[in-house]
């Protein structure tokens, strides 16, 4: 009944367990800030709408919008300029264009595993072969290079990475930004680089992919940083050569973004970056809170995450992911099981601590009585 390539994807695992869950349960599982968007953000929406901005725009977004963006990145490499800049559907979207405008039928394409749901699936989506190389946690989530060498065939086309990661919380050190770009150098690939939490970092910086090569796609969004997951608005930066080919992949998906929601998110570039800094502080200390907390529960042990907000213990109880994702559930906690982030997020969970501290508190204190059942049976 449907093509071939749908029945090769599968619902994301993270909103199965979202969808399974009762409305009272400690929500640990979905990636998305408990903050509302800035003030001045919902305020120069509603101007918006009622000033008339109510039509098509342009394709690759609205100018002002796409040059407030430019520089930003200016400040990576002075020649970004608006050509550089496509306004899309959230990273989400952006993503899906770069796998429709890059990847052929049969191209290999590198992709983190543990890593976001989406990878593999839109290289499944347009007929490409997703490839998964290991971020390991006894490796701080870090790429092992020789594995990535031994990876790479004729076909291979691209890497997809992802610093701050969804689900690790690992950032990765400029050496290893170096390395991976000397990487795709030597074997020719382009580099699509995931930088949506790029803002969200605990320890020191997130280095971009752009401006340290012309092989980077970077595709950025504003729902974790400006809060607004629900609005879906983001963007992509790409060599100037290659915006118009993206940009006519983009039209054909979604003609243009929304007019009225680029408006409202320049008012909030305009106003700085304090609610997102803000936001970064509460995220650190809950990141700080969630640390010392599964430190007592027994069977468990996590890498501290340098960004984003999650965290991916890893558990030794004898139970797959599933099955400890669904237990906890069935105890009032939502968390994800970590092998829907690929294989070897097996033995491990997924909690994001974009949750409010007491339900930080009273989902990892479930966890703790579980940890002591799970351990003592
Ligand atoms: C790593 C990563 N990339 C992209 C996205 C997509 O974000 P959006 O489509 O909301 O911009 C997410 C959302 O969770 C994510 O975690």
């Amino acid at each position: 009944m449907v093509a071939r390539r749908v029945s090769s994807i599968d619902i994301s695992g993270i909103r199965k367990m979202f969808e399974a869950a009762p409305p009272d349960a400690i929500n640990l599982g979905l990636g998305e800030p408990d903050f509302e968007p800035p003030r001045v953000v919902v305020e120069a929406l509603a101007r918006a709408t009622r000033d008339g901005m109510n039509h098509y725009g342009p394709s690759a977004g609205l100018l002002p919008l796409r040059d407030r963006v430019a520089e930003q990145y200016a400040a990576k490499d002075r020649t970004t300029s608006r050509e550089n800049v496509i306004i899309t559907a959230g990273g989400s979207e952006a993503l899906m264009t770069v796998a429709l405008a890059l990847y052929d039928p049969g191209d290999e394409v590198l992709v983190p595993n543990p890593g976001f749901v989406l990878y593999p699936s839109h290289a499944r989506l347009v007929g490409a072969v997703p490839v998964p190389y290991s971020l390991r946690s006894d490796r701080k989530f870090l790429p092992d290079f020789e594995e990535l060498e031994q990876l790479v065939t004729e076909r291979t086309r691209v890497i997809v990475v992802n610093s701050p990661s969804n689900p690790t919380g690992g950032v990765f050190p400029r050496a290893v930004v170096d390395r991976l770009v000397a990487f795709a150098d030597r074997h020719d690939l382009m580099i699509v680089s995931d930088e949506v939490y790029e803002q969200i970092v605990y320890d020191g910086v997130a280095t971009s992919f752009w401006g340290r090569t012309d092989r980077a796609i970077v595709v950025n969004s504003f729902s974790k940083t400006l809060a607004m997951t629900g609005w879906r608005i983001g963007y992509l930066v790409a060599d100037r050569r290659l915006t118009p080919e993206l940009n006519k992949v983009h039209y054909h998906i979604m003609a243009c973004p929304s007019t009225p929601l680029q408006a409202a998110v320049l008012a909030g570039l305009e106003d700085g970056d304090g609610a997102t800094r803000a936001m970064v502080r509460e995220f650190r200390a809950r990141r700080d809170l969630v640390g010392r907390l599964l430190g007592t529960v027994p069977g468990l042990s996590a890498v501290r995450p340098a960004g984003a907000f999650y965290i991916f213990p890893s558990f030794t109880w004898p139970r797959s992911a599933r099955e400890v994702a669904t237990d906890l559930l069935n105890r009032g906690v939502i968390t994800t099981p970590g092998d829907a982030f690929g294989s070897l997020g097996a033995a491990h969970l997924r909690l994001s601590f974009a949750a409010a501290r007491p339900a930080l508190r009273q989902g990892i204190e479930i966890i703790r009585e579980y940890g002591e059942s799970a351990g003592a049976a």
